[in-house]
């Protein structure tokens, strides 16, 4: 099957997914569930979750088996968002085409609507621990939720840091840092939970991690990129923000080409990691090109 068919049939599920999370009935908080809804239910590209699906399917067939976790990241990938754009952080009025989630409702649902998302990430999770019943299979999906939760202290740190450097000088081991911490860590617990789900050998977990760790890194780097040279219409947010922010980037440290050489020596290096995989591994490792390509 051709990539881009693959990834539609990926990015469908997990859309179909989702809208089984989002609550619909009339009450009191009726507007913040639709500040959810309009986070959750857009033009996403459903990247961390469909890199839980595909890398389950690496090693297994029955990818429904990892849902609530691919749910659970999305959820967590949608909170950052709505959280990165508040006027405390970057303070962007755009995202996927569309005003941000303050702009649209106000700061208050923005802020709540992302804390609503953090927490029923967790419920999503723990329900599906719940209702496990082998206890191997409890004791990796705890392991899970573990390293989950630490992905998710990563993501906040990244982000702290990232606001706490604005307009400041920084060595390129401190901007690595941020990348690693804000971006990289929920794309690496993505393969990974997938990688772990499926009961892999630790061999493979440890081959995957690496293949993760690369794409996420590259994939802030091409966040980066575009945020320089990006086309704003197909982007969907802001061009030239980092640079007004005087946010320390790929870009800023190292300069356009040399934000563009390094994004392609570590996407290589992430596809090489899987060739060994052979057939298997041929939209996992397309995926990565796609990323470094992308031009949303
Ligand atoms: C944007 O992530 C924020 C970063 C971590 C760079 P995506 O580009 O995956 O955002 P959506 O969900 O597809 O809009
Ligand atoms: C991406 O932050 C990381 C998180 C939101 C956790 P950025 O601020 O670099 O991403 P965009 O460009 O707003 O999507
Ligand atoms: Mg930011
Ligand atoms: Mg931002």
């Amino acid at each position: 099957m051709e990539f881009n068919e693959q990834l539609k049939i990926y990015q469908q599920m997990i859309n179909n997914e989702l809208e089984k999370y989002i609550k619909k009935e009339e009450c009191l908080e009726t507007v913040l569930n639709q500040s959810i809804e309009y986070s959750l239910i857009n033009g996403a590209k459903r990247l961390r979750p469909t890199l839980v699906l595909a890398t389950y399917k690496l090693f297994k067939e029955d990818i429904e088996k990892c849902m609530p976790y691919a749910i659970a990241i999305e959820m967590i990938h949608n909170f950052s968002l709505i959280h990165d754009d508040l006027p405390g952080i970057d303070n962007d009025d755009f995202r996927r085409g569309r005003p941000t989630t303050h702009k649209k409702f106000n700061e208050a649902t923005a802020i709540l609507a992302g804390d609503g998302l953090l927490n029923n990430s967790y419920i999503v999770i723990s329900e599906d621990i719940k209702s496990a019943e082998d206890i191997n299979e409890i004791k990796r999906k705890i392991k899970i939720l573990n390293e989950f939760s630490i992905a998710v202290d990563r993501m906040i740190a990244g982000e702290y840091v990232d606001t706490e450097y604005e307009g400041k000088q920084i060595t390129k081991e401190e901007l690595e840092y941020i990348h690693n911490n804000k971006t990289a860590s929920l794309l690496k617990i993505s393969v990974r939970m997938g990688a772990i789900l499926a009961n892999c050998r630790e061999e493979d977990l440890k081959r995957v991690t690496t293949y993760s760790e690369k794409i996420g890194l590259a994939f802030q780097i091409k966040d980066d990129i575009l945020s320089e040279e990006g086309n704003e219409e197909i982007l969907g947010k802001p061009v030239g923000n980092d640079k007004k922010a005087g946010k320390c980037t790929y870009v800023s440290q190292y300069g356009l080409q040399g934000a563009k050489d390094i994004l392609e020596k570590i996407t290589k290096e992430a596809v090489e990691e899987l060739e060994i995989y052979g057939e298997k591994s041929k939209f996992l490792r397309e995926l990565a090109i796609y990323m470094q390509n992308r031009v949303k």
